[in-house]
């Protein structure tokens, strides 16, 4: 059995600190040992940013330098664009007819970004196809292992339901390799930090909101120093805390969060945030650390990303190779449905 990795991201924006510590950190080791497949899910930007095409253009090469100024290596890991993979489109009408209708309508994942982006009825069907076309994303690849947000979880349980039904119906009527199974098991790989905060206030009921480009909340992988330095500088801290002699919380503020995931130095991070509990450090002075901490992070990556998106050219160069590889992968499992399907002439 291959082990195979698949996992996406969404254009609808460049990638920030919470991709990196939640998914990007991951697929750079993963990348090492495994067959890994990255999809730029340029058609589920579409559920929602359908007339504004050209921004959706703009984030796949922004997406795409982000990817190659981390680390992630095109020799060693298959980049491609989701609508370059026409199997997965096939896919998606024949596992359509797998799932009752009020099954998508019950998506926990669709129902908070529903909630959320304030769509009310007011979304095209495309928007409730997603979840399905995103389990298309996934089995066609046929992988073991899928590293994710821990949002996306519904949408797994989805697709591997999708995977149950489809191996047990139809899994016999087709030869498979020794050892293979129409679409074999995954498991969602979990970063250790599952949820990054944003640099924002709480909402109304007390809780810390993720980092994402919609809340305006966000750290991008291509901030260059100053404006690092102006987003944590004015970052919301414990806001009860007045002076540096009061006592601070630490639990529920962004500013220890942050050091805690990403400050190298964890004897510092233990006596300072220590000290700011009982009222004995500044606020600035902790800022001004993790501002290091994070330019030194960013960086050298920034930089990096700054030469491949003056190289667009190149950069579609790895989309033209990474679709010829994940072509081959795709088109073979959707012969193996059409044939499961009796459909194969
Ligand atoms: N929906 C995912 C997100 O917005 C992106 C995605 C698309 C994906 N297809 C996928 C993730 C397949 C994992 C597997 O983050």
């Amino acid at each position: 059995v291959i082990n195979r990795v698949l996992t996406g991201d969404t254009p609808t924006g460049p990638l920030h600190l919470g991709h990196w510590v939640g998914s990007l950190k991951n697929r750079l080791v993963l990348q090492q040992s495994y067959d890994c497949y990255f999809l730029i899910a340029n058609i589920h930007a579409f559920t929602t940013k359908c007339y504004t095409p050209l921004d959706i253009r703009a984030n796949v090469l922004a997406i795409l330098a982000d990817y190659l100024a981390v680390g992630l290596d095109p020799e060693k890991c298959t980049i491609f664009l989701q609508s370059d993979i026409p199997a997965i489109a096939e896919l998606t009408i024949f596992l359509s007819m797998e799932l009752n209708f009020s099954r998508l309508t019950r998506n926990p994942t669709l129902k908070t970004e529903i909630r959320d982006k304030n769509l009310g009825n007011n979304y095209p069907l495309g928007f409730l196809l997603y979840p399905l076309g995103q389990a298309a994303d996934i089995l066609c690849f046929r992988p073991t292992v899928i590293p994710v947000g821990e949002d996306q979880l519904p949408h797994l349980e989805m697709a591997k339901e999708l995977a149950i039904k489809f191996n047990h119906k139809y899994g016999q009527k087709i030869y498979l390799p020794e050892g293979e199974a129409l679409f074999p098991l995954f498991t969602p790989l979990l970063s250790d930090t599952k949820r990054l905060i944003g640099l924002g206030p709480p909402n109304a009921e007390g809780k810390l909101l993720k980092m994402s480009k919609s809340l305006n909340n966000a750290i991008y992988l291509h901030d260059n120093a100053d404006l690092i330095r102006s987003k944590i500088m004015h970052m919301y801290t414990d806001p009860l805390r007045i002076k540096a002699s009061d006592k601070g919380n630490i639990d529920q503020n962004p500013l220890w969060i942050f050091h805690k995931v990403f400050n190298p130095d964890t004897k510092w991070v233990e006596q300072a945030s220590f000290d700011y509990a009982n009222g004995a450090i500044g606020d600035v002075i902790c800022k001004k650390r993790l501002v290091d901490v994070v330019v030194d992070l960013l960086a050298p990556i920034a930089k990096k990303r700054l030469d491949y998106t003056k190289n667009p050219d190149y950069l579609i160069s790895i989309l033209r190779k990474g679709q010829i590889k994940a072509n081959m992968i795709a088109n073979q499992t959707l012969m193996y449905i059409k044939e499961a399907l009796a459909q194969h002439f």
